[in-house]
């Protein structure tokens, strides 16, 4: 195989309780990318449609982590051309560099015949991540690459774990039409937090991922809640706390700031609830100047997949 064509879908991270380390893939949002075999011995960027990116090849993230990928194969030889169709907006907060860092190595690994896992493919693609917020963050990149709900237990060494994902989950996603950077999003947090906010923020992630797998709506609701680091940022998106009402008004188990924001999430149980809550923060959004788009989907457990 000299050629392939794969879907790099759009992803959530945090979800209100595990900054930088929980993430979850969404299905039918997301980018589509060609990687070709070449004989020029080089990784390129051939094309991008969609949206102003680089193509020099050490500053596009899609170049980047597969560039990782290859000095770790160690092979000279291996020549890449990539083409890019960006559907995720950057600074969307829905892993809009993730995608692009795990569709490419994802596909190169599928051309090579696999020499890598999944779970070694975040390695390189976390470099893509640190080319586009100085910060090689895996919560992206892993619910990707991995499918599903993932936690990163541990950066150092790098553990990256798919959780289980409850049958009828479902997510509303607003994405207001204002750039937050990622970079300028983790420079306005604090390094250090009170150890009593700690303690509440690690109960309800060790919640989350315990109503995960009882499949108990309910613990996932009362867990969905962030104390350090919404506060802080919440300020960066317009009508945030609303449009956060209205959702948990309108039945979501718990809405938060997706990524670095500026999207918002809502977590619900069932479609029906999350067209409702699409419904609410709509309303919400309808009263600002600002442009927006809103997603309702399940959770997607396949991650990057050829199409
Ligand atoms: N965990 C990262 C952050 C995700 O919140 O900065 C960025 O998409």
């Amino acid at each position: 195989m000299n050629s392939i064509s794969v879907f790099a879908p759009a992803t959530v991270a945090n979800i209100s309780c595990g900054y930088d380390v929980l993430g979850c893939c969404l299905n039918g949002v997301g980018d589509q990318m060609n990687v070709h075999r070449s004989s020029s011995k080089n990784v390129t960027i051939t094309k991008i449609e969609g949206a102003k990116l680089p193509f020099e090849a050490h500053k596009n993230v899609a170049s980047v982590a597969v560039m990782a990928m290859l000095e770790q194969l160690n092979d000279p030889s291996i020549g890449i051309d990539i083409e890019i169709f960006k559907k995720i907006k950057s600074g969307s907060g829905i892993g809009s560099s993730a995608a692009s860092s795990a569709g490419a190595v994802w596909a190169v690994n599928e051309l090579l015949n696999r020499p890598f896992t999944a779970n070694q493919l975040v390695q390189f693609a976390m470099e893509g991540e640190r080319i586009a917020s100085g910060s090689a963050h895996a919560d992206n990149v892993a619910p990707a690459l991995l499918g599903g709900f993932t936690l990163v237990r541990s950066y150092s060494p790098l553990d990256v774990i798919k959780l289980h994902t409850p049958p009828d989950l479902y997510f509303t996603v607003i994405h207001p039409q204002i750039e937050v950077k990622t970079e300028d999003s983790r420079r306005i947090l604090k390094p250090s937090l009170p150890l009593k906010n700690a303690v509440t923020q690690w109960g309800n992630l060790g919640g989350f991922i315990s109503g995960l797998y009882t499949e108990d709506y309910d613990l996932i609701s009362r867990s969905l809640s962030d104390i350090v680091i919404e506060p802080l940022r919440a300020i960066l998106i317009p009508k945030f706390k609303e449009v956060q009402q209205i959702a948990l008004e309108n039945g979501a188990l718990g809405a938060g700031i997706s990524g670095s924001g500026p999207s918002i999430f809502a977590l619900s149980k069932g479609k029906a609830t999350a067209e409702k809550v699409a419904k609410g923060m709509r309303q919400i959004y309808k009263e600002t100047s600002i442009g927006f788009d809103v997603h309702i989907t399940s959770v997607n457990s396949a991650g990057v997949t050829c199409i």
